[in-house]
């Protein structure tokens, strides 16, 4: 159904945002894809969880690092994360990526602006909807899977080691890798406590919240001890002490609008309150209505845990990345890429596909607040 003789041109650029080795489009679904006619050109990364060879395997061309620049006018550039900050030059193609330049985030002109100046397009992945307004590819499950993981990993370690720091966490080469590692610490840590955690799922029915259950089941926690809230829990408004009853809590909400706050410095202060780890997967720290306002900064991969200290009573250990599926790059690309291909499989009619042409009026609709604001 292509609306033009030549194949839809893919170029799928290395990221060059730290630790990032999740990617846009794995070597499965550019399978997929050249089979149904697209072209595929893939730049050399040493990052990226799938290697070089994996795409000329499926047939991909591969081609130095950032030449994207210089691809041919007609190519859809690929990535995932923003182009390198002091980088200004007009953008003439048309790029599939998440921007975070809608919500007027930080350098939001800029951005946008480069666009605008160079006659391109952003059609912008964290946009991209279908009919019924959900997103049609997002990384939620695989957040929750591993916000839950290093949750109760967390659990573990203090168990095992007490108060010594939480160590750094790194990429696992696969799912099952990360499963065993935590069952392992989590068996000896149960042992050694005598049980196993208790874990509090916030936004449940969510896909960070189903993801976080989930992992939950893999290791071995039972159904009982996985107590998952959602809309119908939480409508009388919090605080619920409730959460500080079980030993790990993991925020999953999508924040929408204003709320109550879920947990309070006060309820912390019990003494004996079972809750000793905090994951906070949504991760609103900046957001006025935060429902955790118990801790202000985001953790990292290199720092996964912050110590909040809680007068008479013991501190609680916060880990909040805004990054978590990067913990599982290549599970985590493998879904987002496959909930993705429907849509690529779309730009054969791009002016005629409303996943696409939705995407270009909210571009246009941005250049215009952009313009306004300058
Ligand atoms: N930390 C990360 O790396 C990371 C990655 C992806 C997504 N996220 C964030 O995780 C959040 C959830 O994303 P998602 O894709 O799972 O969203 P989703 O819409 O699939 O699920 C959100 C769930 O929260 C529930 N919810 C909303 N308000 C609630 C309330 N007041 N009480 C109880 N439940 C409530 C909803 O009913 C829904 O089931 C978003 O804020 C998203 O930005 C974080």
């Amino acid at each position: 159904m292509s609306s033009s003789t030549e194949p839809v041109h893919l170029w799928l650029r290395a990221e060059t945002k730290k630790n990032e080795r999740r990617t846009a489009l794995t070597p499965t679904v550019c399978k997929k894809l050249l089979a149904a006619g697209f072209k595929i050109t893939v730049e050399k990364c040493t990052e990226r969880i799938f290697k070089d060879q994996d795409y000329v395997d499926v047939g991909c061309e591969l081609v130095e690092t950032g030449t994207w620049r210089t691809a041919p006018a007609d190519a859809y550039i690929v990535g995932l994360k923003e182009l390198p900050e002091n980088d200004t030059t007009p953008l003439p193609h048309k790029h599939i990526m998440f921007a975070h330049c809608y919500k007027q985030q930080g350098g939001w002109k800029d951005v946008l602006g480069r666009f605008d100046r160079g006659h391109g397009l952003l059609l912008d992945l964290e946009f991209l909807q279908d009919d019924k307004g959900r997103r049609v590819a997002a990384f939620g499950y695989y957040a929750g899977f591993a916000g839950s993981a290093i949750g109760i990993d967390v659990w573990s370690h203090k168990q095992l080691n007490g108060d010594e720091k939480y160590p750094t966490a790194k990429p696992f080469e696969h799912e099952n890798d990360l499963i065993k590692f935590v069952k392992e610490r989590l068996d000896a840590a149960a042992k050694k406590a005598g049980r196993l955690p208790r874990v509090m799922v916030m936004g449940a029915l969510g896909r960070c919240g189903t993801g976080a259950a989930d992992f939950a089941r893999r290791v071995g926690i039972p159904e009982e001890n996985i107590i998952k809230w959602d809309m119908a829990e939480t409508a009388a408004g919090g605080p619920f002490r409730e959460i500080t009853q079980h030993d790990v809590f993991v925020n999953c909400i999508y924040l929408s609008k204003p709320i109550p706050p879920f947990l309070t410095k006060d309820l912390l202060a019990e003494k004996d309150r079972p809750l000793s780890v905090l994951v906070d997967v949504s991760c609103d720290t900046t957001n006025p209505h935060n429902p955790i306002p118990v801790y202000h900064d985001a953790t990292t991969f290199d720092e996964p845990v912050l110590v909040v200290d809680v007068p008479n009573a013991a501190p609680l250990d916060v880990v909040a990345i805004d990054h978590l599926p990067t913990l599982l790059p290549r599970e985590a690309s493998e879904m987002f890429c496959s909930d993705l291909l429907p849509s690529i499989l779309e730009l054969r009619d791009r002016k005629n596909a409303r996943v696409w042409t939705d995407a270009e009026k909210l571009y246009q609709q941005k250049v215009q607040e952009m313009k306004q604001a300058l």
